[in-house]
């Protein structure tokens, strides 16, 4: 039922505020002054201390799990402490690589069915690594054959396209992170402030996703575009890769997601006056870096669209509005920027799709679930 939607991506998009409600609820508690802030995951409450004791955590997956697993990476390394590797399902099964006893693989897949990540499964299984699974389908093959494993709650994912499985993958793999991290008494002021983080997200979805119009307008402008690059790093090199998925899967343009770090490394011999660039450049560690990324890319007069903190479009744009378009995004916990920075892209990839003629909900050549190699 799209209810007052006309596409289930559109309402998928659009109901994040409550699908991100559902995966926390029950999960996070914020006690009186005295109790501290802590995270409660049931699925996960008899082996989170052999997580806490492996020497490798392994994120599994493809598609947008992986970019979601890669958005969660630093923050699951900062609070654990623990060496975080990502694999490619597909390709790790490709290249029988080392996986040992002593790590936790962690597949993380919406469906919990997809043929590559299963496969991977098996052969983490045999490997003998403790095998967790984050889907959001109770019962799933992925959700059966793991050790253990916590269920996103998101509600049914209709549209072909990953939109509100996306961001509840993230927050369960931020509240992995507190889970795991909950001993440590040196970042437990960090802790409470990502709680708090994550108590105050659906409001600040509910903020972006008024940027509908907006991105509706920006679609208008890039409609007959042949290509789209957007670059990104630190937490956000994920929001760079999962907005040029969503693109290119929907509205079918070329689009690539870039570590904004290897700019000068090859990408920016396409820089021009004609291909539209994103950069995503909200405030957090990376934020200078990115600053002179922009630079960069202005001197050469790249067509610039950066996505900001609220309040940031002087300091993200060198020439002045004219030289660039801003789209400005409100400031969250650092680790939960990716959250928020996808919405606009996801918006854009909608109405570039709308705009261009093709069908949203099931893209050419696609499938919802993946359940052959
Ligand atoms: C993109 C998309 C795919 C899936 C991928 C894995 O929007 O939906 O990239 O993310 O096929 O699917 P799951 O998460 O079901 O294993």
């Amino acid at each position: 039922n799209k209810g007052k939607y006309e596409h289930y991506m559109q309402k998928e998009i659009h109901e994040q505020p409550e699908s991100l409600t559902t995966t926390m609820r029950g999960r996070l508690k914020r006690g009186g002054s005295t109790k501290a802030k802590t995270v409660l995951l049931g699925g996960l409450k008899d082996h989170i201390k052999s997580i806490r004791r492996s020497r490798r955590i392994v994120f599994i997956g493809c598609g947008t799990s992986y970019n979601a697993a890669l958005a969660a990476r630093p923050i699951i390394e900062e609070l654990s402490g623990v060496p975080v590797t990502m694999e490619i399902a597909s390709d790790l099964v490709d290249r029988q690589g080392p996986i040992y006893r002593e790590d936790t693989a962690v597949f993380v897949s919406q469906s919990g069915e997809t043929a590559d990540t299963l496969l991977a499964l098996e052969y983490a299984l045999e490997n003998g690594a403790l095998c967790v699974g984050i889907t959001n389908t109770v019962g799933s093959a992925i959700a059966r054959n793991t050790h253990c494993g916590i269920h996103l709650n998101a509600g049914c994912e209709i549209g072909v396209a990953s939109t509100k499985a996306y961001t509840s993958q993230i927050v369960v793999m931020a509240m992995l992170a507190l889970a795991i991290g909950d001993d440590a008494i040196s970042s437990q002021a960090r802790r409470e402030a990502i709680i708090d983080g994550l108590f105050d997200l659906p409001n600040k979805v509910r903020e972006v996703l008024k940027l509908d119009q907006e991105m509706k307008e920006l679609a208008k402008l890039l409609i007959a575009e042949q290509s789209l690059l957007v670059f990104g790093r630190g937490y956000n090199f994920a929001t760079a890769l999962e907005g040029a998925l969503k693109v290119k899967e929907v509205s079918l343009m070329h689009s690539e997601g870039m570590l904004a770090g290897e700019m000068k490394h090859g990408p920016l011999a396409l820089v021009d006056e004609n291909l539209p660039i994103i950069v995503i450049a909200t405030r957090d560690a990376c934020f200078s870096k990115q600053q002179s990324v922009i630079q960069q890319l202005h001197a050469r007069k790249g067509r610039l669209i950066v996505v900001c903190s609220k309040g940031d479009a002087a300091a993200v744009c060198p020439g002045g509005s004219s030289s660039c378009r801003v789209i400005e995004v409100p400031q969250v916990e650092d680790c939960l920027q990716p959250v928020v920075n996808i919405i606009p892209l996801q918006l854009l990839a909608y109405h570039l799709t709308v705009l261009r003629g093709y069908n949203v909900d099931q893209p050419r050549n696609l499938a919802k679930s993946v359940t052959t190699q």
